[in-house]
């Protein structure tokens, strides 16, 4: 069992402040990813948690123990860090081995586990090389075959496949799942945390905007800095029209939620992933009209911009028998789409009170007529 939580995590370096206050629980055998922009805390907190930078407050326990006052070694936790350290001078089985001749195994054992975990990283031929007759990715999973072998309650693993090709994502995993060891992963890059993680947490400068599973960061994004981070997202300026409970976006009027809580006028973003734009023939007020601007073929579907004036260039896809081309004219209409209370241009500006104070987006779904089918809203679950 090793359960992980983080408590109200403070960081300051100086008067920078890094990390503000981050309360996080990773359950036993979980792949959590800390997912944000450069310089939003990620690494900071990871090591706060290995016991490598001391917090300014709050706490980080292991089963409900506190192991903030110890030195990383003597924490329950191994950690891969961002830039992979390997030592030089030693060849790679003496790297793996390191830990552990620390901790004065006998020598059969040693040879036995440090075989083990580099069986398991897919490079048991690479023992007697040195670190620098190996390639960035290989170098990358010797170092996490040492923190692997010291057995630790918790993996820390700091963007560990910023050298790894997508392929070896899943591999990592696997990995993960067969240890079924607690992990915490760090990483910048979206689609990896999407595509290995169990929860995801995504952080903004020095908090968490959101910790969710995958899937309801990508379909419910909580704040419009997620939405704008996460995925591809159409975000569109509107305002809101009291009367007709609708949102007047451009030259379309698309219903607003069953219960909506905005007044008249109010300025709102509707947020429209690119999948949730299907094209119309027969372009009602929920459509939007324009001209094709750049077709990408991106293998097993297009991507498409449509100059739709004078609001935006819409991102849609369409499938690989579809071959729309720059200059046609083209309708295209929501079936579903996210509103958020404010404007912000560029959205990722006014992250700071979002990520923090903003209310749930409100979701419709419209069906072919563009009638509304179905309008979820999720209170914030204030007093
Ligand atoms: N040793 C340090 N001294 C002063 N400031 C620091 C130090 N380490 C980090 N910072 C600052 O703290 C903030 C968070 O840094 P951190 O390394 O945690 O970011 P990150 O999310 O890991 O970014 P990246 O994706 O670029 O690795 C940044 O503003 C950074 O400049
Ligand atoms: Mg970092």
């Amino acid at each position: 069992m090793a359960v992980l939580e983080i408590v109200d995590l403070i960081k300051n370096y100086g008067q920078v402040p890094a990390v503000r206050g981050v309360s996080l629980r990773v359950e036993d055998g979980e792949l959590l990813c800390i997912l944000g922009p450069s310089g939003c805390g990620k690494s900071t907190s990871l090591r706060v948690v290995g016991g490598f930078e001391q917090a300014d407050g709050g706490d980080v326990r292991l089963d409900g123990r506190s192991i903030i006052l110890l030195p990383p070694n003597r924490r329950p936790t191994a950690m891969v860090f961002q830039k992979y350290t390997l030592w030089p001078h030693m060849r790679v089985f003496d790297n793996v081995a390191f830990g552990l001749r620390l901790r004065h195994l006998d020598k059969a054992l040693i040879e036995r586990k440090v075989g083990e975990a580099l069986e398991l990283v897919g490079l048991p031929q690479a023992r007697r090389r040195y670190p620098n007759q190996l390639s960035g990715g290989e170098q990358q999973r010797i170092a996490l075959a040492r923190a692997l072998v010291l057995e630790p309650g918790v993996l820390l693993l700091d963007e560990p496949l910023s050298n790894l090709d997508a392929r070896l994502r899943e591999e990592i995993k696997r990995i993960q799942r067969r240890v079924g060891i607690t992990s915490i992963f760090v990483t910048h890059d979206q689609e990896e945390a999407l595509s290995v993680a169990d929860r995801i947490a995504v952080m903004d400068q020095g908090r968490l905007a959101q910790v969710d599973t995958p899937e309801a960061v990508y379909d419910r994004p909580r704040t419009l800095f997620v939405a704008d981070f996460i995925g591809r997202m159409n975000l569109l300026p509107a305002t809101y029209l009291h009367a007709q409970n609708a949102l007047r976006v451009g030259t379309a009027l698309l219903p607003g939620p069953a219960a909506a809580p905005w007044p008249d006028g109010a300025a709102l973003t509707v947020a429209i992933r690119p999948e949730d734009l299907h094209r119309v023939t027969l372009p009602g007020p929920t459509a939007f009209s324009g001209h094709v601007d750049v077709v990408m073929d991106l293998g097993h579907y297009r991507q498409i911009g449509l100059h739709v004036p004078p609001v935006t260039t819409l991102t849609m896809i369409v499938g690989k028998d579809d071959h729309p081309a720059s200059g046609d004219a083209m309708s295209v209409a929501p079936v579903r789409y996210l509103i958020y209370a404010g404007q912000t241009s560029p959205p990722t500006q006014a992250v700071d009170t979002l990520a923090t104070e903003a209310s749930p987006p409100e979701e419709v779904r419209l069906d072919a007529r563009g009638h509304a089918t179905e309008a979820l809203s999720e209170r914030p679950a204030r007093g």
